[in-house]
């Protein structure tokens, strides 16, 4: 399985994958890693480890289609199996989305659809639900919305921040996107309608 890495900041998603290939856990390459911030965190720890890094810096291009047509040449070159985005602050165009049809994962720190868009954990927070989690999901042209892959929950307490349950659902996002991976490259899977359905 070889897969692009697309992140704009930490990078912890992107550690945990890379981590989970290291130990044998995972059975992939990571081809690429792009981050559309110079100064992302997680492009420097991609550059340490060795890895191929691209930066397209998304103020220096006039237009969205420009921009991606820069990180669309480099994913043509590293030739991806899938796109896992990690952390990755840029919204894809439909162009770029039907480019590659289930071929792009994203993680997002709810459980969707409750909670899309930014400051997933302190909406789940302020809403009071008593349940949050994260879901890794393939990326469809509408945010946080495409078919789901895998999800985790994680109880939210009473005396929890944003900060606080970020924290915890964190833990729990490295390890579901490093299952969600292992689980498109052992089993046979498809997609019916909105549902992603793994054989035995
Ligand atoms: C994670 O919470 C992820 O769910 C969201 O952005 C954050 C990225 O964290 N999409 P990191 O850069 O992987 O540490």
């Amino acid at each position: 399985m070889k897969l692009a890495v697309l992140l704009s900041g930490r990078g912890s998603n992107f550690e945990a994958i890379h981590a989970a290939i290291a130990s044998g856990r995972l059975h992939a390459e990571i081809v690429c890693v792009i981050s559309n911030r110079p100064d992302a965190r997680g492009i420097a720890r991609a550059r340490e480890l060795g890895l191929t890094t691209h930066v397209f810096d998304h103020k220096r291009y006039p237009t969205r289609e420009a921009h991606e047509e820069d990180v669309l040449r480099a994913l043509a070159e590293a030739e991806p199996d899938f796109i896992a985005l990690a952390g990755y602050m840029r919204l894809l165009s439909a162009a770029f989305v039907a480019a590659f049809p289930h071929r792009i994962l994203n993680i997002h720190p709810s459980l969707l659809p409750s909670f899309p868009g930014v400051d997933a954990q302190a909406q789940a927070v302020a809403y009071g639900v008593k349940v949050s989690g994260c879901t890794v999901h393939f990326v469809d042209e509408n945010l946080d919305a495409g078919p789901i892959i895998v999800q985790r929950a994680v109880p939210v307490r009473d005396d929890d921040t944003g900060d606080s349950l970020a924290a915890r659902i964190l833990e729990q996002e490295h390890d579901a996107y490093v299952d969600a991976l292992i689980a498109l490259s052992t089993h046979a899977w498809r997609v019916e309608g909105r549902r992603v359905v793994f054989e035995p």
